[in-house]
């Protein structure tokens, strides 16, 4: 059967992802930790929209787990025709006082398994001259973000890795594309542990150009049916993108760091 993975579909963009999908009547295949959270939506978009909705419980900060999830859509004779990775999460404060482990972590859900995902699932779709993969980056990848340090450099490799990867798999009609979200209502200052204090010095507290999961999801599907490569979601993000390309990162680092010291008071 064919269907659409998209990790972290249990909240967020990727939700909003999949009720977009689910309304054009793409069976999914939906990918995060909550399995609870999973179930329901699962249960829920298949009566909804009279699809095929399956769901794999897997956390994909862990060595191997793509590999795993790979073998399991084998096993079910699942056809990826659209790997959407989605799933990622933020670390927000001065990097010296992080912990590591969880840093690492963050690396191996935002960029290892990314990476693993797109060469496993890029293999059937190579071999049918079919498929199709989305990468979430962020507006974090066009700029060094003091105190988000490992965060922000994370999306920049998603940046790079699929820009290149577009260009590779164009032979093969492998359809790659990279969205690139600004700062969007749902759970990730949460989950990042950035909501009050760290969102104030980051300036990453949500405003009137905040956008919702579903406005991101809308402007992904409508770039999709474009045949688009590489999008920034949000008129202002864009701008804001623009505008920073044509300062240099250096620059941009060093006023980072100075406002959230300012905006922190120290
Ligand atoms: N929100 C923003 O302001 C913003 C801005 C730019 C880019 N983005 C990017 O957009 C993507 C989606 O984020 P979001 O804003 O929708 O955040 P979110 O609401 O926190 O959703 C994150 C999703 O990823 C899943 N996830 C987290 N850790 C996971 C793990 N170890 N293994 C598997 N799944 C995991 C979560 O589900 P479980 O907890 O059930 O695992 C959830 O479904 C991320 O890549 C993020 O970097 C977000």
């Amino acid at each position: 059967m064919k269907v659409i993975l998209i990790t972290g579909a249990s909240g967020g963009i990727g939700e909003a992802i999949a009720n977009r999908l689910a309304k054009r009547k793409h069976n999914l295949l939906l990918v995060a930790r909550n399995e609870s959270k999973l179930k329901l939506l699962a249960a829920q978009l298949a009566r909804d929209y009279q699809i095929s909705v399956k769901f794999i419980s897997a956390d994909l900060s862990k060595v191997g787990s793509a590999q795993r999830l790979f073998e399991e859509t084998q096993t079910r004779h699942l056809e990826i025709e659209m790997l959407i990775n989605n799933a990622g999460i933020g670390s927000g404060g001065e990097f010296a006082n992080l912990s590591l482990q969880s840093e690492l972590n963050m690396l191996q859900l935002n960029v290892s398994s990314l990476v693993a995902l797109s060469h496993l699932f890029l293999q059937p779709m190579k071999a049918r001259k079919n498929g199709t993969i989305v990468n979430v980056a962020s507006m974090a990848s066009f700029i060094p973000i003091p105190y988000m340090t490992t965060y922000a450099a994370s999306k920049v490799f998603v940046r790079h890795f699929t820009q290149a990867l577009t260009q590779e798999c164009k032979p093969y009609n492998v359809h790659v594309m990279l969205l690139s979200p600004g700062l969007t209502k749902t759970n990730f200052n949460n989950a990042a542990g950035i909501e009050n204090e760290i969102a104030k010095g980051l300036g990453a507290e949500y405003s009137g150009s905040t956008q919702t999961p579903d406005q991101v999801a809308d402007e992904l599907l409508k770039a999709l049916d474009k045949r688009k490569h590489d999008i920034v979601s949000g008129r202002m993000n864009r701008m804001a993108a623009r505008l920073v390309a044509l300062l240099p990162n250096a620059l941009v680092a060093k006023s980072f760091a100075r406002s959230y010291r300012k905006k922190l008071g120290n």
